[in-house]
């Protein structure tokens, strides 16, 4: 008999384990055990956070992007999609929406869209800033270089969104096409800590070719970069990509990763994700109640929702930014949290 107890108490004393033991704990794990670890990580959450759960409000400002993720709706291939890009304008619109509601981050995500320029990027930053100078901004726009990332946080980003997707090599490769390269990857989010971001890493669970090994590896990887946020979601196929007939990820697993997250950073922001929420209607109060503390709404305008769908059957694409903000405000309430008007920045809670 393993003791996941003992691993667990371990865990949450130290903030981390050998590489055996989360393989030991992820793959002996009884029901018994995950609501152990369930009702741990909620406990440190709520110790750290008190029923608050910060909101951010998602930009998702174009869907063009010059690379083509196996996984990803969105991928260069799929010559299905409609493409878009929102102007200034519309994404200043966005921000109006959003502040009125209560949303005092804003994430710009969108593809690697080569047509933007570091100015274009630093002018909508500028323009987001001087509207708005109590909010902060929060980018995920992919791979740059050093010198584009120290322009973006000069103009006055605050943080920056780059899940490293997996940390063992062989697996990136069967994730990515070979111009693709967990090295670089790994070298943006050395240059983003570096330049002083809040900076964010993750990946999806159940990915195809994903072992326990693999998310031992991830885990490890994390505790190595220590992000101040991290986003972990399952993967969801989409139709139109090469792992179109692979199996999504699983709802239980996601939830005890979240729990073993908050237990080895405990002051960190961890989103209970869109992904999470589609897999399952309980999804994001789910992943609240094993310790997440964040929630990401989507701010874009409905006309172009569906046309950025990573996976399949996204959630909320038909929902006006309004909708979801008092949609969320319920959701919360019903399992004693509340949405809070805050920026929300990393600090060392406890
Ligand atoms: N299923 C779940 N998550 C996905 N992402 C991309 N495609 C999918 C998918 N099919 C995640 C990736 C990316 C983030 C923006 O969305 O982890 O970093
Ligand atoms: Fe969008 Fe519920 S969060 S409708």
């Amino acid at each position: 008999m393993i003791d996941n107890k003992f691993l667990i108490t371990k865990l949450e004393e130290e903030h981390a384990l050998t590489e055996e033991e989360f393989v030991t704990l992820l793959t002996e794990i009884t029901e018994e055990d995950q609501e152990y670890l369930r009702v741990r990580a909620q406990t440190i959450a709520r110790k750290c956070f008190g029923n608050k759960i910060y909101t951010r409000g998602l930009i998702e400002f174009t869907n063009y992007c010059k690379n083509d993720c196996y996984y990803c709706g969105i991928r260069r291939s799929n010559s299905e999609v409609i493409r878009y890009r929102l102007t200034d304008e519309e994404i200043l619109n966005c921000c109006k929406t959003g502040y009125d509601l209560g949303f005092r981050t804003f994430v710009l995500q969108g593809g690697e869209d080569g047509s933007y320029s570091d100015e274009d990027i630093t002018r909508l930053i500028k323009r987001i800033k001087s509207l708005y100078p109590d909010c902060a901004i929060t980018l995920s726009i992919g791979e740059k270089s050093y010198e584009s990332y120290r322009m973006y946080y000069e103009a006055g980003a605050d943080r920056y969104l780059l899940r490293h997707e997996t940390a063992n090599e062989k697996h990136y490769s069967k994730l990515h096409p070979e111009k693709m390269s967990l090295q670089n990857r790994k070298r943006c989010l050395k240059d983003l800590k570096e330049i002083g971001f809040q900076v964010g890493a993750g990946f999806m669970v159940g990915s195809p070719y994903q072992t326990i090994e693999h998310i031992a590896a991830d885990l490890l990887f994390l505790k190595a970069i220590t992000p101040q946020m991290i986003g972990i979601g399952p993967f969801i196929p989409h139709h139109q990509t090469p792992f179109a007939d692979q199996k999504q990820g699983k709802l239980e697993l996601t939830l005890t990763l979240i729990s073993i997250l908050r237990l080895m950073f405990t002051s960190a922001l961890i989103p209970a994700t869109t992904a999470l929420g589609t897999i399952d209607p309980k999804g994001r109060e789910l992943g609240i109640l094993a310790g997440a503390n964040v929630l990401m709404p989507n701010l874009s305008p409905t006309t172009v929702r569906k046309q950025y769908e990573l996976y399949d059957n996204k959630i909320c694409t038909g929902d006006e930014a309004a909708e979801c903000r008092f949609c969320l405000d319920r959701k919360m309430k019903n399992i004693g949290y509340e949405l809070c008007v805050d920026r929300g920045d990393y600090k060392l809670m406890c």
